[in-house]
């Protein structure tokens, strides 16, 4: 089977790295991937939002199925254009993919299907803005509608972030069209959780739970990031909690994507806080979750190929999901200066010092001059481990981390700490997976 990932960035390394050592994949190819991921791929230069490009080679190369990592190729209408021309593809149209390329229609699906999430307003300048805050009263979340690359979201609590939210959204425009219209949402509290699972459009298979840790500084303190740290299970959902989430989240957003013509075909990722009130969505997004996918992968013990490959037919029927019981980590190792703006340049030493359960995924790096690694984006590698539990996985990746180094690298030193400390999770069960015949649409 020839198969092909488009991305570049960690996610996409762990998603060639499971090909290479858990399939049936005999060529894997990675676009544009990376001199990281040439390890486990054959690195085309093609980018991610050359969609005629990618079918191209698709069908020059008679790939058999295409898997695709980030959100932009999949809101320009990738799966589109492969399906057009026949090609088997794992992902949402760019129709499906709306879930995550407009919070606006995710919010509007989600009211209409019953779907728990804060309640919210739609603003289109100042004047509407602080008109929908006067509902909800401070703080509120405000959110640009379309793709930010993860830094649309302003948590304001006094009236001076507020003035700062209008001029970066309406005056500054920050995020461009994206903050066109901007959410206006009640906010929420609550322990956070990523759920994540494949979809045929009808079905739906969890995957196990996942913890993803946003924000630069320990204790959650500093601006948002794309992610310094994840691990699975998520320690913080029950058996029943992922339960609820699947029957009042996951399934509902499968089967009234379908009723709405829009079947969702792809990895779906629910963002959920934990209320007093129950589970709320926060967000979707239409891919795996980086730096989630990378523990969660440690842990897949199903052949990504076969699910994928009947998930693009559109049948799950006959498909069933394997996690391992061990529990995994994904710490970020991130160049000086992010989230602002990364140093480049600096070489990486120690590579060669990962032994053992570890694995070292590139997430922002190139090939130096040298021969070695150096540094080329703001995460820029992804140390990961499995353990018996979390408190294991965790203790081996920060160990892996050790004989790593590059000029002013970053690490969150506490990813795990709170949850693997938290007495409730001794007693709700570690490794809530789960069970397949949960899971049936
Ligand atoms: P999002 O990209 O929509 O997931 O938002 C980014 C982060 O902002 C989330 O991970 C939450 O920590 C926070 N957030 C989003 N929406 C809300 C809300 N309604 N209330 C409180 N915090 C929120
Ligand atoms: N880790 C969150 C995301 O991938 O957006």
């Amino acid at each position: 089977m020839k198969v092909l990932v488009i991305g570049n960035g960690g996610r996409e390394h762990a998603l060639c790295w499971h090909l290479a050592t858990r399939s049936n994949a005999t060529d894997i190819y990675c676009a544009p991937g990376s001199a990281g991921i040439a390890q486990h791929a054959q690195v085309v230069n093609i980018s991610v939002d050359e969609t005629p490009q990618l079918a191209d080679f698709a069908e020059e190369m008679q790939i058999d199925l295409t898997i695709v990592g980030p959100e932009i190729p999949l809101a320009l209408g990738v799966v589109n254009e492969f399906k057009k021309r026949g090609l088997a593809i794992f992902g949402p149209t760019l129709e499906a993919a709306q879930l995550e390329s407009s919070k606006i229609f995710a919010k509007e699906f989600m009211r209409r299907h019953d779907i728990p999430t804060a309640d919210f307003e739609i603003a289109h300048d100042p004047s509407e803005l602080r008109a929908a805050v006067g509902k909800f009263g401070l703080p509120v979340a405000l959110k640009a509608d379309g793709l930010a690359a993860g830094k649309g979201v302003i948590l304001a609590k006094t009236d001076a972030d507020l003035d700062e939210a209008c001029r970066l959204f309406f005056e500054d425009r920050v995020f461009g069209v994206s903050s066109d219209r901007v959410l206006v949402e009640e906010f929420l509290e609550g322990p956070e959780v990523s759920f994540i699972g494949v979809s045929d459009g009808e079905r739906f298979l969890p995957f196990a739970t996942a913890k993803d840790y946003k924000r630069i500084g320990e204790g959650d303190l500093g601006p948002n990031t794309g992610g310094m740290g994840a691990h699975s299970p998520s320690g913080v959902a029950s058996a029943e909690v992922a339960r609820e989430v699947l029957d009042t989240v996951m399934l509902p957003t499968i089967s009234g994507m379908a009723a709405e013509g829009n079947p969702f075909v792809g990895f779906l990722y629910g963002g959920i806080m934990l209320t007093d009130d129950g589970p709320k969505t926060l967000e979707f997004n239409v891919r795996l979750g980086d730096p989630e996918a990378q523990a969660l992968l440690l842990r897949l013990d199903s052949d990504l190929v076969t699910l994928l490959s009947a998930g693009a037919a559109g049948d799950f029927s006959q498909q069933r999901l394997r996690f391992k019981r061990e529990a995994a980590a994904c710490l970020v190792l991130a160049a000086a200066g992010y989230p602002g703006s990364p140093s480049k340049g600096a070489s990486i030493v120690g590579l060669d010092s990962v032994a053992g359960d570890a694995v070292v995924f590139h997430a922002g790096t190139k090939a130096s001059a040298s021969g070695g690694f150096e540094v080329s984006g703001g995460r820029v590698l992804n140390v990961c481990a499995t353990g018996a539990g979390l408190r294991e996985a965790l203790r081996s990746a920060y160990h892996a981390t050790q004989g790593i180094q590059f000029s002013g690298q970053q690490l969150r030193g506490d990813i795990g700490r709170q949850v693997v400390e938290s007495t409730s999770i001794a007693h709700s069960g570690i490794f809530p997976v789960m069970k397949l015949d949960d899971s049936k649409a």
